[in-house]
């Protein structure tokens, strides 16, 4: 069977699962893609520190050219977080040619279109489905389930930590600094907290989502945000008492023809599908125009579900490869002036 060699980069809690889930399941991904999928090497910052994953037969090095240069490696995972630096290697990566699959939603909602472009020049994919809601393949599913409706609305809690953070205040009244510790060393929270709990990380989500339900690239300014941190455990327990629960919220909505996204605490009645997402769970709801309400429900952080969404993008590659379809329809959805922002 031909091999198709991969590069990781980085080997925090995401990377460790997809080299995990790669060693378990790689005889059903090969009957599935007709190719044997190895990693070949993996990039580290920090060669010393101890890795709690099987490393035996991979080449673990420090230094990108390692993954530049090798021509063995079609297709490169990016891990390692960050922005800069991650934008500089998979631009290097993508001039040589390399398949890029990336978790970077900051990256994507901050240069996504640009790195899309550069994809296609190049003939390469660009997949980013674990940027967006973690074990929830949403981003294929938008693309492939509702090509052919008009989605009005797509809404959901994309954040797992600041939603961990509200259950554990709701559920067992624990304060908001020790419920952040928790979801910190549980491995949800990014390395600064702060864009999760400030909402920045849902508010990367969503740009994503609206780039991919409407067409149509925002950033950052064009979003009205607001994060958790000055929700009490009194605010909590007064919304309880009214039969609410409190969840980080992010809508992007279409209105006469405009699209409005937004980020913030919103009171949900407890009897409403979103009030029972609880801990590090996501979920979005989109509404298309025939199809009416959907929901999809799953992890939205952590090691395994968020590397199951990277697999399913490196047999997605894998399949272009194979099919000779790569620099294909999935790498950029922005359709930049169909809509305009809506101002009330
Ligand atoms: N910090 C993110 C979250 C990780 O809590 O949702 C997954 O994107």
């Amino acid at each position: 069977m031909q091999v198709i060699n991969i590069g990781v980069l980085g080997l925090g809690t995401v990377g460790s699962g997809v080299v995990r889930i790669l060693r378990d399941h790689q005889n059903k991904i090969s009957s599935i893609t007709g190719r044997k999928l190895v990693i070949k090497t993996v990039v580290v910052h920090d060669l010393a520190k101890k890795r709690n994953v099987d490393l035996a037969g991979i080449n673990v090095t420090d230094k990108i050219d390692d993954l530049i240069n090798d021509k063995d490696i079609q297709i490169v995972v990016e891990v390692m977080g960050t922005v800069t630096t991650a934008k500089e290697y998979i631009e290097r990566l993508l001039n040589a040619g390399k398949h890029i699959i990336t978790a970077n939603k900051d990256l994507i909602a901050t240069y996504g279109s640009e790195l899309a472009e550069l994809a296609g020049k190049n003939n390469c994919d660009l997949f980013y489905e674990a940027s967006v809601a973690g074990g929830i393949p949403i981003l294929r599913t938008i693309v492939n389930s509702f090509a052919a409706d008009r989605i009005v609305e797509v809404k959901g809690i994309v954040n797992g930590t600041t939603n961990y953070i509200m259950t554990q205040m709701s559920q067992n009244h624990v304060e908001y600094q020790k419920a952040l510790q928790s979801a910190q060393e549980l491995g949800f929270a990014e390395p600064d907290p702060t864009n999760d709990v400030e909402g920045i990380d849902a508010a990367y989500k969503m740009i994503i989502l609206t780039r991919f339900a409407f067409g149509m690239n925002v950033t950052l300014d064009d979003i009205e945000v607001e994060g958790i941190s000055n929700v009490d455990l009194e605010d909590i327990k007064q919304a309880k008492e009214l039969g609410y629960n409190v969840k980080l919220v992010g809508i992007a909505k279409l209105i006469n023809d405009r699209i409005k996204v937004s980020v913030g605490p919103v009171l949900i009645p407890e009897d409403q599908p979103l009030a029972a997402v609880q801990n590090e769970n996501n979920a979005v709801l989109v509404t298309g125009a025939a199809v009416g309400e959907t929901m999809f429900y799953g992890p939205g952080a952590g090691e395994l579900p968020t590397a199951n969404s990277v697999l399913s993008d490196i047999i997605a590659v894998t399949k272009d490869i194979v099919l000779g379809t790569t620099g294909s329809r999935f790498n950029d959805f922005s359709r930049e002036g169909k809509q305009a922002l809506a101002t009330e």
